[in-house]
């Protein structure tokens, strides 16, 4: 598939990027123990590591900077950011949160002890560790399509409601405090939920008693691939499936840094008015009062305009298609990805791909390296350095399932020529694959090591 869609917006602000000269990245790889986490962002040409807090705010969010209230309590901005999550989402209780993980920790620090579960598709890794902290259990339940790389399925997200149902049976129900579900799903491949399968686990919620609350980072991606892919949906505008699908919840945890299109910001919903009151009380001791809650009064502004203008149809064709394109020349360039593209990123199986290296020289993390060596693009090892560990016991390493390697596209960020520098650069690296080298790991933290890794090259 061709980059056949013009961005829909025009540029007004340029920020300039450079790529450094073949020297300078060999400099900085070395320097930065071949972990890109430690190159500074000014040495990075095409900047893949992520769309949350990345996107390019449009002239009318910038200019709703300029109306933010920094008044300490019941800023005017507020109720803007209220006015959207209430029309939008219909949740008329919520508190703001500088970041999604924020409104996780709050949730989970107030509904989750030791021993309990808490199912989703896919818990994103701050979401299983918020839970995990609490000594309670992450389960994981996504259909077994969304378990393959290469199934196709046109929503890979979706959670197995027999697997749930059964979990729900066997389960006394004081022991799920709530279940969850994530849109679209991130770690699975940022694979999209159908709307079925949200009202039959919504359903299932519900004839068992249990809380249904969603991880709503990427809702308008998830809308518009229901938009796109399901029976009877063609017709509907996004807000009216946006609608729907919160509907069907009790409330939700949202990161704005993804489909807010905010650098910051965040919100945690839910119907539960008692739960909420506790809740504040905890935001206050740790994000500040409910009417800011760790945001500046511009930042309210910025989310409050960006959940409206996520939804526009157009900006949302030319999303999905963007990052579909670059994922479909990635494939026809013979780079093994995760089929079908999903919403925010491209995720190439770098073990397939790097068939020369065995898993122990971490082939994710060898072509994160290959990347910036070859043109100064930075991505994210998804796998055995992020995911890896050592038997407490034996001391070997515990290799995940797969070796991956996420592209992430920021949101009204890169051209379409920028995304197809990034497959000259792969296509490069494709004709020379025996050169590409295998890592070892020379030093470790013993938490979240992949952010502070060090390596050499074998
Ligand atoms: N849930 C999902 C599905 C996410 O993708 C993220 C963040 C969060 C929760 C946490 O939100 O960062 O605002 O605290 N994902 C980013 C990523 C970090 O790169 O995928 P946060």
């Amino acid at each position: 598939m061709p980059f056949n869609l013009p961005e829909p917006w025009r540029v007004k602000v340029v920020e300039p990027i450079s790529l450094p000269s073949e020297r300078e990245r060999e400099k900085r790889l070395k320097k930065a123990g071949f972990n890109l986490f430690d190159v500074p962002a000014e040495a990075v040409f095409i900047d893949l590591l992520t769309d949350s807090g990345t996107s390019a705010m449009s002239d009318n969010q910038w200019a709703g900077l300029m109306l933010g209230d920094e008044s300490y309590a019941g800023a005017r901005n507020y109720y803007r950011f209220e006015e959207a999550v209430t029309e939008i989402f219909g949740f008329s209780h919520f508190v703001p949160v500088h970041q999604g993980r924020v409104a996780e920790n709050l949730l989970f620090s107030t509904l989750v002890q030791p021993d309990m579960i808490v199912p989703n598709n896919n818990h994103f890794d701050t979401t299983r560790a918020n839970i995990e902290i609490h000594r309670g259990l992450a389960v994981d339940l996504v259909i077994k399509e969304g378990r393959d790389p290469a199934a196709k399925h046109p929503f890979k997200g979706d959670i197995d409601l027999e697997r749930v149902r059964r979990l729900f049976e066997e389960t006394p129900r004081a022991r799920i405090p709530l279940a969850m579900l994530t849109l679209t799903n991130n770690s699975g491949g940022g694979q999209p939920v159908s709307l079925a399968n949200i009202q039959g686990y919504s359903e299932l919620c519900r004839e068992f008693g249990i809380p249904f609350y969603i991880d709503a980072c990427r809702f308008a991606e998830n809308a518009f691939f229901i938009q796109q892919r399901e029976e009877g949906q063609q017709g509907r505008s996004i807000p009216e499936i946006v609608r729907e699908i919160f509907d069907l919840a009790d409330g939700c945890t949202m990161s704005a840094k993804k489909d807010g299109l905010a650098n910051m910001g965040g919100f945690l919903a839910t119907r539960d008015h008692e739960l909420l009151e506790t809740i504040k009380q905890r935001l206050i001791l740790i994000e500040g009062f409910p009417t800011y809650g760790g945001l500046a009064g511009r930042d309210l502004e910025a989310v409050a305009r960006g959940l409206w203008e996520v939804m526009d149809p157009e900006y949302l064709r030319f999303r999905v298609s963007q990052v579909g394109a670059f994922g479909e020349r990635l494939a026809s360039l013979g780079v093994p990805i995760i089929q079908p593209v999903g919403g925010h990123a491209v995720y190439i199986d770098a073990r397939s791909f790097l068939s020369h290296l065995p898993q122990a020289a971490f082939p994710g993390q060898a072509l994160v390296v290959a990347l910036y060596r070859g043109g100064a693009v930075r991505g994210v090892e998804i796998g055995s350095v992020m995911f890896g560990r050592k038997d407490p016991q034996t001391g070997q390493e515990i290799y995940p399932e797969l070796d991956l390697v996420r592209l992430a596209v920021p949101r009204r960020v890169y051209t379409n020529t920028h995304l197809r520098y990034v497959c000259d650069v792969l296509e490069e690296i494709r004709d020379h694959l025996d050169q590409v080298k295998g890592l070892k790991m020379v030093y470790e933290a013993p938490v979240l090591r992949h952010f502070t890794a060090r390596f050499e090259e074998i």
